[in-house]
């Protein structure tokens, strides 16, 4: 059977280039590991089983594959966590991943460094302050719940369909103050942003500008309850926002907040549905359900940062390098410390202190950070109030 992720990261694989190794790497540190389509993956049966076996097979440290246009990848999680404080050398300035040509557009905070980075991080915090995520808190109770409901009783579903791409996309639309009957497009906008493809990623975010333009007009002469709203009244240096600004924290807001809820659900469920111990577990002591929300986010990370690399020295290496063959950067399995193993019981590692990156702890600390989490608990908390002791 051909599972979902196969097909889609075989299909991200073909569009790019394999190239030849640059003079400046060390043949040492080459490995033959593609990021969307990797062997590994099919052979553990998951993407992070694969990333996983990838460390086991090549060890911990930082190595160099020629697929995809060629980058840099960290296997070691500590290295990770060293490498994420040194923006001086990998900075988040042009740092997508499969690499975009020319200059990219300015999506700030994410892909801004310091000391811009805090400037325009501020406001967005704000935004998400605990506060007015737990203002919302009931409606997405109500909300997951009526999603749970509409299949409950057919005994199965497709998940992501159902649930899973459905419940954060209607909570960011509201959040944001974007227009729900439009549902349908933003979906396809967020699956396009995920896309391999520069021109697909390219028209989605147009996509996203032009839908959001006419909305921030809208504000301007009439405030609402809504992020659009709310960065309106922020500032920047004793400014407010200029619209490219405003243009690009939409567009980031949007990439950044959809593809990653989808997917961390889509695992988690994954994993409950393998795991009726667990199931049972929760059910009886749902006071666990918050701690095994934050073990599925750091078992199964699915946002993993790229970085372009600064010219210079590599300390990390020892390879000297030009800023031209050192596009990009990219770290895998950031969640997973080295003393991790696949085989650890489901709560032990985290207690033991494998501390995760998938939500970052260096300079990417993103703002959804407070409302992910929040999101995950109405999810597993509707499913088990709801579905009683059924699996
Ligand atoms: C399970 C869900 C999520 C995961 C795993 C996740 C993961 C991440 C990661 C790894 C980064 C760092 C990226 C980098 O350094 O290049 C990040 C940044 C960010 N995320 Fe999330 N995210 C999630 C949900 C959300 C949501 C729901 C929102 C908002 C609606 C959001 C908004 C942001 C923002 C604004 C940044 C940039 C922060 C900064 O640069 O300071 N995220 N996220």
């Amino acid at each position: 059977m051909v599972m979902a992720w196969e097909r889609v990261m075989s299909d991200q694989t073909a569009a790019i280039a394999r190239v030849d190794v640059p003079a400046h790497v060390d043949p040492a540190l080459v490995v033959d590991f593609d990021f969307f389509a990797d062997h590994r993956y099919a052979e553990a049966g998951s993407p992070h089983g694969g990333l996983l076996k990838l460390a086991e097979d090549i060890g911990r440290g930082i190595f160099w594959t020629p697929r995809n246009g060629g980058h840099w990848f960290i296997t070691d999680h500590e290295l990770l966590f060293e490498a994420a404080r040194m923006p001086e050398l990998f900075s988040s300035r042009n740092a997508s991943f499969p690499a975009a040509p020319g200059e990219e557009p300015f999506y700030p905070p994410v892909n801004s460094d310091p000391p811009d980075h805090s400037r325009y991080r501020l406001p967005l915090m704000r935004a998400f302050a605990p506060g007015r995520i737990r203002d919302l808190e009931q409606n997405i109770r109500a909300f997951a719940i009526e999603l749970i409901e509409a299949v409950k009783d057919r005994g199965r579903c497709d998940f992501v369909d159902m649930v899973a791409e459905p419940l954060p996309i209607f909570i960011f639309m509201k959040l944001m103050g974007f227009d729900t009957a439009r549902y349908r497009e933003f979906r396809e906008w967020a699956v396009a942003m995920s896309q391999p493809d520069v021109e697909i990623r390219g028209q989605a975010y147009i996509d996203t500008m032009k839908m959001a333009r006419p909305l921030f007009d809208e504000r301007r002469a009439e405030r609402k309850e809504d992020v659009l709203s709310f960065l309106l009244d922020e500032e920047v240096d004793g400014r407010p926002f200029d619209q490219a600004e405003l243009d690009g924290m939409c567009i980031e807001l949007f990439g950044a907040g959809l593809d990653t809820v989808v997917n961390s659900l889509a695992f988690t469920i994954e994993h409950l549905a393998r795991d009726p111990a667990l199931q049972d577990r929760l059910r009886a002591e749902p006071a666990l359900i918050p701690e095994a929300v934050e073990e599925v986010l750091r078992r199964y990370s699915v946002a993993l940062p790229a970085r372009s690399v600064r010219s210079g020295i590599m300390p990390l290496t020892g390879c000297a390098a030009s800023q031209k063959n050192w596009k990009v950067w990219r770290c895998t399995r950031s969640s997973r410390a080295s003393s991790d193993s696949a085989a650890a019981p489901f709560f032990e590692a985290r207690r033991a202190g494998a501390d995760r990156l998938v939500i970052p702890s260096g300079l990417g600390g993103g703002a959804g950070g407070r409302s992910r989490r929040r999101r995950g608990w109405p999810v597993a908390a509707a499913g088990r109030s709801r579905s009683g002791a059924r699996r």
